[in-house]
């Protein structure tokens, strides 16, 4: 056809009409425009490597569309038009199985698949050398689809594995789902396994509906664009949607699917092993997963099986772990099953993400600048063998946007390194007793009134003697980055704040011993193996100890709102003392690089706190001001004045910090990536990309003992 197209313009207009008049009236013309649009979808939806635009493919469609308008009788239902089928009545028929439809028994862990294997080895011999297929165990809907003579004819849910429902009007419109195989024209069906096992009569096939994970965000993205309610997991969508009678809708949803297993074949040889049934599933057409490997020996199935715990995002879909199968399917058949589990396969279940609990309360923690932030107390519940009691709910705006109500049952979900966090709500298993939920509108930590300020989405608590507040600055105050007070721990901290000794971050400086030994906790007597008399010396050296610590820590404790350690360094290097900074002008601090007008507010708004100044007057009384004499010594007489370093590497003696605090000390600015002003490399041990750029740009390299001599040492 392709090359008739071509020929066109060379034909005159009788020829032409002529033409048209014969290929309208060639039904082996039409036969092979479908089986190319089939071929075209399957090359985008199932390969996902298209070779004609959308616009050619269109324009096909179109061509197919006409030619069925003048001839209906031609239609046949691999046709692409057929995908949207009539919906049914008023509910789905059932449908009798070929065979049972079974299930999976499931192994936690290398140490149980190990025992499925022995168990299946004092069984049957045979099974050291059946081999192994592993595979992902997709969490989706099981389907079951019909072929006769190669058309598709019925689809099915699994049901109870007996009966299962017909939903063959909404699997049509999944497109990754061929309507005839093997798809594509008859003369490329080239593939010499379909040589080896022509297609039967009547072919069962097994799969699993899904939604893909980034489809499936897309979906909820513009669900919530348009301002409708938004689905909770891939898996609950995909199978609500092809269990619904409007197979339009289910056009409307992502879903694909993969296919795993023949169910039945009639008039027709079967591959005898998975790996082969895989390999000839994929040649006639059927979406097939391409993380599936074979392997001799069960330890290696189960190491495979391992390494994708923790690659499991890499599928693109959810997976609930990997199947391990027996390769040799006879092997595998005559082993039997136990209830609906067939002995020839373990799904070997990687730790739950996704568990539901009961939501009890919502709770609102305050932050160290006053935030207040909703959090899920739940019913405690294990997700990925951690039991989890507390979870993120964001903020305000996300429990209204869910309507995530107290005493719902929500969805949790834990990931990797994610904190958990609230999904939302499982409308279904509401009672009617539970409420909207509204935030408060006192500080649950003092009882003040709570501020939400224009354009922001947080509220706050604006009252500076907040206990909670309190807790969370001095938390920050002692933490490692800022000014390093070892054995202040949060426990001790709450007490000592409970009991009003410490109001704010200077009175740590002003704590006697015996404050510290009546706010050690039983609990800390009993786990701290030291007697509380030796904690007590140990914090208040630690206290002392820290009060020479430099002017960046310093600032980066106080917590200015925007001001981390390395806006705290810049800020430290400009003005060399809190005096200085504590008068600097709004347009002042907005010449150093990396402070915007919103960081410059949040400082000087901090300065102007009649209670920061306070804390300020009496940090200086204890001592706690850091040293100037260094830098007002005038940078101009500093080794490294001018001079920009940059550290790669660990070094002998000095750790990262303590490298830019020397440098800084100096006179000198530690940055961070190297380019042509940078002066120094100063390199250690394992450098990372900054030694090649430092060559590359011909930067010169010293190492530590360089620095110092550099600084005079
Ligand atoms: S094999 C005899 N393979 O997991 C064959 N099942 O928990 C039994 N599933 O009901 C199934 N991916 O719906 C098999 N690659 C895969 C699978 C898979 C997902 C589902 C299937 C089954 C359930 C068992």
């Amino acid at each position: 056809m392709a090359k008739l197209i071509e020929q066109r313009p060379t034909l005159s207009i009788i020829e032409l009409w002529e033409y048209n008049i014969l290929m309208d009236n060639d039904q082996s013309t039409y036969e092979q425009l479908k089986q190319e649009l089939n071929f075209h979808s399957y090359r985008y939806h199932v390969l996902d490597a298209p070779i004609i635009s959308d616009l050619e493919y269109d324009r096909k469609l179109a061509e197919i569309r006409r030619l069925e308008g003048q001839h209906p009788e031609w239609v046949t239902p691999d046709s692409p038009t057929q995908r949207a089928g009539a919906a049914p009545s008023e509910r789905f028929e059932k449908v009798r199985h070929p065979r049972p439809i079974l299930s999976l028994a499931n192994a936690f862990g290398a140490a149980d698949a190990s025992a499925w294997y022995e168990r299946i080895m004092k069984l049957d011999e045979r099974v050291q050398n059946a081999g192994f297929v592993v595979e992902p165990k997709i969490d989706g809907l099981s389907v079951v689809l019909h072929y006769r003579a190669g058309y598709f004819v019925q689809g099915a849910t699994r049901g109870d594995g007996e009966i299962g429902e017909d939903i063959s009007s909404n699997l049509r419109t999944v497109k990754s789902i061929p309507l005839r195989i093997p798809v594509g024209l008859h003369d490329t069906q080239t593939d010499p396994i379909l040589q080896l096992y022509p297609l039967p009569d009547y072919l069962v096939v097994r799969g699993e509906a899904f939604i893909p994970n980034k489809e499936f965000s897309e979906l909820n993205r513009h669900l919530e664009e348009a301002g409708e309610k938004t689905y909770l997991n891939p898996r609950n969508t995909a199978a609500g949607s092809l269990r619904q009678l409007d197979p339009g809708l289910t056009a409307q949803r992502p879903i694909t699917l993969l296919c795993y297993q023949i169910v039945y074949a009639e008039g027709g040889r079967t591959p005898a092993t998975q790996w082969e049934l895989l390999a000839w599933l994929r040649a006639l057409g059927f979406p097939v997963t391409d993380a599936a490997r074979r392997f001799e020996v069960v330890g290696e199935a189960i190491a495979y099986t391992e390494t994708w715990d923790k690659r499991r995002d890499e599928l693109g879909y959810e997976a609930d772990g990997m199947v391990i199968k027996l390769d040799d399917l006879r092997i595998a058949e005559e082993l039997g099953f136990v209830g609906k589990d067939p002995r020839g396969a373990i799904a070997f279940k990687f730790p739950a993400r996704e568990v539901t609990t009961k939501l009890s309360e919502i709770g609102v923690a305050v932050g160290r600048t006053g935030v207040l932030t909703p959090f899920a107390v739940l019913e405690p519940v294990e997700v990925g063998g951690v039991i989890v009691e507390r979870a993120t709910l964001h903020n305000f705006d996300y429990i209204a946007e869910k309507d995530i109500r107290p005493g719902d049952r929500v969805l949790i979900k834990r990931a990797g390194e994610v904190i958990p966090y609230v999904i939302g709500p499982v409308q279904d298993a509401r009672d009617g007793s539970e409420q909207p939920y509204s935030p408060p509108e006192l500080c649950p930590a003092c009882g003040q009134a709570v501020e939400h300020f224009e354009n922001e989405v947080a509220w706050y608590c604006v009252n500076a003697a907040c206990p909670a507040q309190i807790i969370r600055n001095v938390e920050h105050f002692v933490s490692k980055g800022c000014m390093d007070i070892s054995g202040l721990g949060i426990k001790i901290v709450e007490k000592l704040i409970e009991s009003g000794v410490v109001r704010d971050v200077a009175d740590i400086y002003t704590l006697g011993r015996e404050d510290i030994l009546t706010a050690i906790t039983r609990k800390d007597r009993k786990t701290k193996s030291e007697p509380p008399g030796k904690i007590a010396d140990n914090l208040l050296a630690a206290v002392e100890q820290s009060k020479s610590q430099p002017l960046n820590r310093l600032i980066t404790a106080l917590g200015m709102r925007g001001v981390g350690e390395v806006s705290a360094r810049d800020l430290a290097a400009h003005y060399p003392s809190l005096d200085l900074l504590s008068g600097a002008s709004l347009e002042d601090l907005q010449t150093i690089d990396g402070i915007g007008p919103n960081i410059a507010a949040a400082i000087l708004d901090w300065f102007h706190r009649e209670s920061n100044l306070l804390v300020l007057q009496k940090l200086k009384r204890v001592g706690v001001w850091p040293k100037e004499e260094i830098k007002e010594r005038g940078l101009a007489n500093l080794p490294l004045n001018g001079m920009t370093l940059v550290v790669t590497g660990t070094l002998p003696a000095l750790s990262r910090d303590q490298a830019r605090e020397y440098i800084e000390a100096h006179g000198g600015k530690a940055g961070d990536s190297v380019s042509k002003k940078t002066n120094y490399l100063v390199l250690g041990e394992n450098p990372g990309s900054k030694y090649d750029k430092a060559l590359a740009l011909g930067v010169p390299v010293i190492d530590e003992t360089g620095l110092r001599r550099l600084c005079g040492d």
